[in-house]
Parts: C-alpha cells; sequence; structure tokens
C-alpha cells in the first residue's frame, strides 16, 4: 500500500506541475519526481496521508524531528519542527489582527490517541467519538503535522470543542490566514464523506507548501481529493419535510452515516436524503429494539444513491451503482444517535 501511495504521489505531483504550472517540459517534470524521491527517502513525506483508510508510516517515528513545546495550561505539546516554525509565524500573524491562538495538542502517540478514545466516549458518547476522534494508529496527529489550535478571548483560554464552535467568526480570521504559513484546513464542512469526520475548525494541517495550500484552499478540496485518492461528484442533500425532525437534526445524522460511508473506499457518494417521517412507524422501532428491548426510543431513515469502486465493502458487489439504500438510524434514551443497519 505504501508503495502505492508513494507512485501515486509522485504521479500527482507531474500531473501537478502540468496542471498548476502549464508546463509541458519533460526535463522539469523528471527534476520534480527526482525532488519527491528524494524527499521520500530522507526526510518525512509533508503530502502523506493519515485517515481512515490509511494508517500512520511504519517508518514515521524514524524520520520525524519533534519540537516541544508547553501552552497555555500547561501542557506539554510534540510537534513536527518544521510545522512549529510555521505554526508560530502564524501564531505572530494573527496576534497582530487580535486574534490569539494557542496549541491545544499536535503529535499524538497510540497510546495517547488511546486514551483520548476513552475519555471523549466517556464525556461525549460512541457516536460523537466516531464523528470527531481516529481510531489509534488512523490519526493524523501521529504525523506531527496536524494541529489542534485553541482560542484565547479577552484573556480566557478557550479550549473545549463545544465552546470553540461558537466563534466562527474567528475561526474564519484564522481560516483565512493559514495557508500563507503552509496549513490546510483538514476536516472541512461538507467534506464529511471524504474525511471521515465532522467539521473541525480548530484541526490544521501542515503542508511545507504555501503555494499548494493556498491552491488547496482555494478550490475547497480536500487532501485526498488534490492526491486523486479518492472519486468525487457533486453530492445532493434532501432534508425533506418532517414534523419529527429539525433540519440540523437530520444533519447530523446524515454527517454520522457520511463519516461512515468514508471508510467505504472507492466508494463515490451522489445523493443523500431524508427517507421521511412516514416510515418510522412503532413496528420498525420494535424491530429496532429487538434485540436489546427499549435501547432505541427514536429512529431515522436516510437513503442514499452511491456508486462502489473495484473493491466493495461486504455484502455489496463492486463497481455497481446503489439507489435508495437505506441506513436506519437510533437515538438512546440519553439523546445519542446510533447506525443500526445499513442495507435494505
Ligand atoms: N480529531 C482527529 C480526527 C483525530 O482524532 O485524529
Ligand atoms: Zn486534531
Amino acid at each position: 500500500m505504501k508503495k502505492v501511495i508513494s507512485l501515486l504521489l509522485i504521479a500527482v505531483l507531474v500531473s501537478g506541475i502540468v496542471c498548476f504550472a502549464g508546463c509541458s517540459e519533460k526535463k522539469e517534470q523528471t527534476k520534480e519526481v527526482t525532488q519527491a524521491i528524494t524527499a521520500s527517502t530522507e526526510g518525512i513525506d509533508y503530502l502523506v496521508v493519515v485517515n481512515k483508510l490509511h494508517k500512520l508510516p511504519e517508518d514515521w517515528e524514524q524520520k520525524l524531528q519533534i519540537t516541544k513545546m508547553n501552552n497555555s495550561l500547561g501542557d506539554d505539546v510534540e510537534v513536527e519542527s518544521k510545522a512549529y516554525e510555521a505554526y508560530l509565524k502564524l501564531k505572530e500573524a494573527l496576534a497582530k489582527e487580535g486574534v490569539n491562538i494557542d496549541l491545544d495538542s499536535a503529535r499524538r502517540s497510540v497510546a495517547a490517541q488511546e486514551d483520548i478514545v476513552k475519555r471523549f466516549t466517556k464525556k461525549y458518547g460512541e457516536d460523537y467519538v466516531k464523528k470527531y476522534v481516529a481510531v489509534p494508529g488512523y490519526s493524523e496527529h501521529h504525523t506531527g503535522l496536524a494541529l489542534d489550535l485553541y482560542l484565547n478571548i479577552d484573556g480566557k483560554d478557550v479550549y473545549l470543542n463545544e465552546d470553540m464552535v461558537k466563534y466562527p467568526e474567528i475561526w474564519e480570521k484564522i481560516h483565512q490566514k493559514i495557508a500563507d504559513y503552509g496549513f490546510i484546513l483538514r476536516y472541512l464542512k461538507g467534506k464529511e464523506h471524504i474525511t471521515g469526520y465532522n467539521y473541525e475548525p480548530w484541526h490544521i494541517r501542515y503542508l511545507d507548501d504555501v503555494d499548494l495550500a493556498k491552491q488547496i484552499t482555494a478550490k475547497g478540496i480536500t487532501l485526498e481529493e488534490y492526491l486523486g485518492l479518492v472519486k468525487t461528484t457533486d453530492v445532493s442533500y434532501d432534508y425533506g419535510k418532517s414534523e419529527l425532525y429539525t433540519k440540523e437534526q437530520i444533519e447530523e445524522s446524515m454527517n454520522l452515516v457520511k463519516c461512515e460511508f468514508a471508510t467505504w473506499e472507492g466508494c463515490e457518494l451522489f445523493a443523500l436524503r431524508y427517507a421521511g417521517d412516514e416510515i418510522n412507524t412503532k413496528e420498525k422501532l420494535q424491530t429496532l429494539n429487538e434485540k436489546e428491548p427499549g435501547k432505541y426510543t427514536e429512529m431515522m431513515v436516510l437513503e442514499m444513491d452511491f456508486k462502489t469502486g473495484k473493491k466493495a465493502p461486504d455484502t455489496l458487489e463492486a463497481e455497481k451503482e446503489y439507489t435508495d439504500y437505506q441506513w436506519t438510524l437510533g437515538c438512546d434514551k440519553e439523546g445519542s444517535w446510533e447506525i443500526v443497519k445499513s442495507g435494505n
């Protein structure tokens, strides 16, 4: 797999030169490819993809150079050294505009990620963890190139996820600046089916390439899309008309489904819609509760149109288009939604 990704990166770099520089000179292509190979044998690959499908490369730790810092909360934070230098410049530029940031977490070991999974499951529940926390070994934080920021507003540190999302206008100012220092916003709104995670305004990713960061940001795409790792089309969403659920509740459930869909390698999403109130019958809820009576108090069905790739997830056929594929979700007494069933 590693080899495949390296080859892919090289291929993308070559096409990138043609595409972005508008250059068709063979000589120049060869030069860029050589540089990419050198970079991957001598140092870390700043375009590495670590996501729900791709784990941290095995030799990563040996190549990684980290800088240790202490944040305003007194926590020790480790960051890949070049990413830290760039972060300090970003922080300084933002401070001049009255926006104060600090580093909550950057490089995390697999053990640290395990600890986060445990703490967050206890505090926020499993569905939240699926949408916001990577499985240990599959977190971009292992690379040292992913940085979680927090805010300091009027002298007060704002670091809890649920508090940080209350300041979209401050994040907007931050997001406008990050590419100037080689960072991209990694988990974009509307791209959950590709990244596998909910929107995270605090999680930025260092690419060590300002021009590339600017291109990716201007296009509003993910790293996966830039590298050609996923097939993408514009997805159509239909929240329908519901007397049971608000658009926000349906959207939350859709995000849960989209985060799961991102683990279906090679599959392309076309449409996702609310299946309607009439499907939420007492009988259906009872069936959902068959294994554990009383577990779910509410249910919701979403329908999806998509196409599988060369490999298909279990129970599905490869290279086939599916329409009205159903996802059934249940809500427990604590108000937490989970996917109970996929498939009709
Ligand atoms: N919050 C990101 C997805 C992580 O846990 O790596
Ligand atoms: Zn993060």
